[in-house]
């Protein structure tokens, strides 16, 4: 293996990752049809977890690959040391193969999203240790000058190994003890590690903008630095919607309330004036990476209308635990992550003119397909959630045994535009493989 396409595996195997999501999605998706499916072999509560797991390695390996690939572009920077690069890559695998075989066998540990034994935090740790040494020795010497998007990145993983740590503190006796203090401070520590990842994503969307623009003003530009300090003060803060319920102390929930949705606006407002000033011609140059970002602009838009909704505290109690929390989930790490990584992704061929014009046009008809199921799925999660809401809120004379059947066509439904989207992003995810298989 050469050293210098480890980025590129890093990528490859994110899309991989996101091959087995979406299978595992479907298969989910598929049991609230018919509850008994392979339920002796992968029941729900494995599928979810691996679904979860896939989705999640897929945006880290895919920002992660990115990130390493940007950072060998930049002449002024000291060379990444291949050494460190080539441990992370294979501690990550290893780890990712590990978990997969203990959710297969049954083997759960863990707390939500992070179903894992708890050894498993050690190589995990080790791996994001390695990333933050190469990062800071190759970055540091330009730190004074560094754009919005180099500070993104240094505080993602930062604050990963931050609040990686934080979401495994639930092991100390005290935390064990005190259950409002347990499932506060897990609740907290997850609504952090996405907002860590959300740096280590946003900081490549404002990289490709940059890059695409071919404007290097606007990475150092005063707004890109409001922007970098509002999702800093949002992953630091911001987390306490995600804790309405639980009787904390009620000043968290106004601080929370007060900051909570600030970080997006702002993005959509970046990824607006780009898209506004951008000639026909930087178009024509990357037209799948501008493709994927405008879209991702317009999911932006659509979930700051959701999550301002979901984050008024009478409206969480009537939302929380039913499908509306998945569609502001799915919404953000589909709509906005999936999106975004794929453009920082059809950039780095683009730029390097490895896509042919025929593959442009597949990966183009895979995201309309995609973007059309995406719409109608997102709707049914809305639409499910509202009718869980009102049932458990209204309806008690109904059992959850006839509740769960009323919404039998439903489910189907969400069924069939799970399948539409997952073959829009086939047809996206293979096209692109197979172009990476040639590398
Ligand atoms: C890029 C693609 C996808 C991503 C990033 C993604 C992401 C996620 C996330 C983050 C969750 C956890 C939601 C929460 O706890 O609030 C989830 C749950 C789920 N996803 Fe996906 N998903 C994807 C595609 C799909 C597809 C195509 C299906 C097919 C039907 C699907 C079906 C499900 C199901 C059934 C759940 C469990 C919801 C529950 O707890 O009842 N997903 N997904």
């Amino acid at each position: 293996m050469k050293n210098n396409a480890y980025p590129f595996y890093f990528i490859t195997i994110g899309l991989v990752s996101l091959v087995l999501g979406l299978l595992c999605g479907l298969l989910a998706g598929f049991q609230y049809i018919v509850p008994d499916f392979i339920k002796t072999v992968l029941p729900f509560n494995a599928l979810r977890p691996l679904h979860t797991l896939f989705v999640v390695s897929w945006i880290l390996l895919a920002a992660i690959g990115g990130i390493y690939y940007y950072l060998g572009k930049n002449p002024n920077a000291k060379s990444l040391n291949p050494k460190l690069i080539q441990g992370h890559f294979w501690i990550f695998i290893l780890t990712g193969l590990g978990i997969i075989f203990s959710y297969i066998s049954g083997h759960f540990e863990g707390k939500e999203y992070l179903e894992f034994p708890s050894y498993f935090y050690f190589p995990i740790m080790l791996g994001w240790l390695l990333f933050g040494l190469n990062y800071f020795k190759t970055t540091k010497a330009s730190f004074k000058s560094w754009p919005v998007y180099y500070w993104m990145w240094g505080t993602g993983i930062v604050f990963m190994l931050y609040h990686f740590t934080e979401a495994h503190l639930w092991l100390l006796p005290y935390f064990k003890g005190h259950f409002i203090q347990n499932i506060a401070l897990q609740w907290k520590a997850g609504g952090s590690y996405v907002g860590s990842w959300n740096m280590l994503v946003y900081g490549t969307s404002l990289y490709v903008i940059a890059k695409i623009s071919k404007d290097a003003s606007y990475a150092h530009s005063k707004k890109a630095f409001f922007f970098y300090f509002l999702g800093l003060t949002n992953l630091m803060f911001g987390w306490a919607h995600h804790i309405y319920i639980i009787p904390t102390a009620p000043w968290i929930r106004y601080v929370a309330y007060a900051i909570s949705m600030t970080e997006w606006i702002i993005l959509f407002s970046i990824l607006y004036d780009w898209k506004k000033n951008l000639s026909k011609e930087t178009i024509t140059n990357y037209p799948l990476a501008y493709r994927f970002m405008k879209l991702a602009n317009f999911w932006v838009f659509l979930n700051i209308v959701l999550a301002l909704l979901i984050s008024i505290p009478s409206i969480n109690l009537f939302t929380h635990g039913t499908h509306i929390t998945v569609a502001h989930s799915m919404g953000t790490t589909i709509g906005i992550n999936t999106l975004i990584l794929l453009s920082s992704i059809t950039y780095i061929l683009e730029s390097t003119n490895l896509i042919s014009v025929n593959a442009t046009r597949k990966i183009q008809l895979g995201l309309r397909v995609f973007n059309f199921s995406f719409v109608g799925f997102w709707l049914l999660l809305l639409l499910i959630g509202a009718k869980k809401g009102y049932w458990t809120c209204f309806n008690s004379s109904l059992s959850f045994g006839e509740f769960q059947h009323s919404l039998h066509w439903l489910y189907v439904l969400f069924f069939i535009f799970g399948l539409g989207m997952a073959t829009g992003l086939y047809r996206i995810v293979f096209e692109l493989l197979k172009i990476l298989k040639c590398q």
